[in-house]
This record gives structure tokens, sequence and C-alpha cells, in this order.
């Protein structure tokens, strides 16, 4: 067996105990006979599992007690869906930030439901800045402010957590949560699709504030509604089990390195590692403007292009995988390397 340095944005690389763990446990889960896949979700031993995948998530992130977490199908981009759903509350406008990819798809979804508010766009900047807080336009009776704190794709991310205005904040965390410390009590809202910085895909995690579920309207559907899910543990219908098994696996995990305070310092200096081996190459480009560089995954083009095709196949020789990037980054095949906070092995 060779493992490979998988770069993949998401589904990305698992810390190998945590599959070194499911492999002992696939065949039998702790003398109850059976593997977690086989296991009901409504029995005492997939309780356990459930129980303490939330409780490992609220101490490592600190989640407030009037906060709940609810781990859902359909990734963030269901999301993007059920947050005006739930969280407009009779009003009929949202404000969002958009900073790239991800954010531009959160806004196209919300315009189903209600009239977005384009509180910033760094759209004209080929999305490689945040515009600055002095232009943002924050509408009073919007029902929340969304923004993506990460962008995987253009690789910007927000270092601080932005002035709603009393607007409850709503964050797409998917390619960086539990990748740093944050307070919780600051949002209203918070999702994130698991396959990048958690587990496998499948499980969407949402933490909300308990006074703003409850809101939807009647024709939501039960599936997509918070209250529903809340009332119901996530178990309004059959749940991933076995997802919600691995990414407990991986919370775990977390918990052993050290939690959040500690992963956070990886982070730093393996994205400090790498943007300046970037900056002080005369073969790479970052794009993005310094104080606005993601550290979880970052983006980087040759600056021949003509070169994209060999460098991608040297660095497969060499056991890199998946580092083909996105076009809208800008050349003809951008190479993109996401930085996982998984990985703290790769120092
Ligand atoms: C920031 C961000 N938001 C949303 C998504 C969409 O997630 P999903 O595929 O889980 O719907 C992704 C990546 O896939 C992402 O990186």
């Amino acid at each position: 067996m060779s493992r490979v340095y998988n770069f993949s944005a998401g589904p990305s690389m698992l810390p190998e105990a945590v599959l070194v763990t499911a492999r002992e446990e696939m065949l039998e889960w702790r003398d109850s006979g059976m593997s977690v896949m086989e296991m009901s979700h409504r029995g005492k031993a997939f309780a356990s599992i459930a129980e303490q995948l939330e409780a490992d998530l609220r101490e490592l992130m600190g989640i407030p007690s009037n906060y709940k977490v609810l781990f859902l199908q359909g990734g963030a981009t269901a999301q993007f869906s059920f947050i005006p759903q739930n969280l407009l509350n009779g009003k009929t406008k949202a404000c969002y930030i958009k900073t790239g990819a991800w954010s531009e798809k959160a806004v196209s979804d919300a315009q189903n439901f209600c009239e977005v508010v384009l509180t910033a766009s760094s759209e004209a900047e080929h999305y490689t800045s945040i515009p600055d807080v002095a232009s943002w336009v924050i509408d009073a009776d919007a029902a929340y402010l969304h923004f993506t704190s990460n962008e995987t794709i253009h690789g910007v991310e927000f270092q601080t957590i932005p002035d709603s205005q009393g607007l409850d904040l709503v964050s797409d965390m998917s390619s960086n949560i539990l990748s740093r410390p944050i307070d919780v009590s600051q949002f209203g809202l918070i999702y994130a699709g698991s396959q990048k910085n958690m587990g496998p895909s499948g499980v969407t995690v949402v933490i909300v504030r308990d006074d703003l579920i409850g809101h939807a309207p009647k024709s939501t559907p039960s599936v997509f509604n918070y209250a529903e899910q809340a009332k119901n543990q996530s178990m309004l219908n059959t749940p991933a089990t076995y997802n919600w098994y691995l990414l407990g696996l991986v919370l775990s995990w977390l918990k052993q390195q050290g939690g959040i305070a500690a992963i956070e310092q990886h982070n730093k200096n393996k994205a400090a590692k790498l943007y300046q081996a970037i900056d002080s190459s005369a073969l790479y480009r970052n794009p993005v403007v310094p104080d606005y560089r993601s550290r979880m995954n970052i983006p980087f083009v040759l600056a021949n292009s003509e070169l994209d095709k060999a460098f991608l196949t040297a660095a497969e020789a060499n056991g890199l995988m998946e580092l083909k990037g996105h076009r809208s980054v800008g050349g003809c095949a951008p190479v993109f390397i996401m930085l996982c906070q998984r990985r703290v092995w790769m120092r």
C-alpha cells in the first residue's frame, strides 16, 4: 500500500489513524455484534455514537447551549436554499457578501426566496480580495447577513468576523470550520459540508441559535425545516449513519491533537511556508491580496502556463495528487492546492 498526498478539495484526505480505527471496527463496533453501517439509527449503540459526536463538536468549537447542532444531508448546497426558507421569518430581504464562486452560488439560490441585497462584491477584482468595510451596504430590514468565511476555489478567507451591524450573521464555513478558534456566539448560523475539513461527504453540520428556528413557512418540507430536525435530533428521517460515525472519529482525533488552538498553529505554519515558497519563486504566483489569503487552500498559477502540464505530471509522479485547480482562478489550468487542517502531519 502506498498512500499518496491527496490535495483534493473534498472529499479529501482523512487522518490515517481514523481510517485504521474504522477498519478495525468495520465488522463489529465495540461488542455490538454488528458494523455501524448495519445499526438502526433508533438503537442504543447508534444513539451513543450520535451523542458523542454532538458533545465533541460542542466541546471543540465551544458551542453555547442556546445553539442547536444539526447533522443534515444535501451538502452545503442544500443550505443555500434552507437558510432563506428558515431564517427569513416574514422578511423579504437578506444581505450577502460575494467573494468567490461559492458565495456566488449562495446568492443565486437565495434569490429564489428573497431579494438579495449585495452588501459587497469582489467580482470586479476577480475575487482576489474582500471589499473594504467602508463600502459595504447593510440593509437594516434584511433578515440576516451571509458570507463565505473561506472561498475554497478562490483561496480568499475572512481573517476576522465581519461587522453585520446588528443583523444575524450566517456563514458558510465548509472549508475552514475547525481550522481556527471562532466565537460561535457572534453568529446566528454556521454551516459546513463535512467533506473538506471534517469527515467524509454526506453530512452537513448546521449550528443555529435556537431563537432563529421555528419560523419557517408551513410549506417548508419537514426535512428542510431546522425546527423539525432539531426536535428529532436530526433523525427526522434516516441519517447518514456511517458518515456520522466517521465524522465522530475525526473529531475525537482532533481532540487528541490538542483541539482547535493546536490545529490552528499547524495551519498557520503550513500556510506561511507555502506562501513563502510561492512568493519567493519566479515560477509560481498567488493572485490573492495578502491580507485575505486563505490558510486552508492556496491557489497558485505557474508564471508560464505552458509548464502546467509538465508540473502536474511531475507532481503526480512524486505522489502529489489532485493539484489541478479551477479555471476561474486564472491562467489556463491553474494549479490549486488545498491545505486542509486535518493534514497536520504535512509540516
Ligand atoms: C465554501 C463551499 N461552500 C459550499 C460548497 C458545496 O458543498 P457541497 O458539495 O457539500 O454541497 C463547497 C464545496 O463543495 C464549498 O467549498
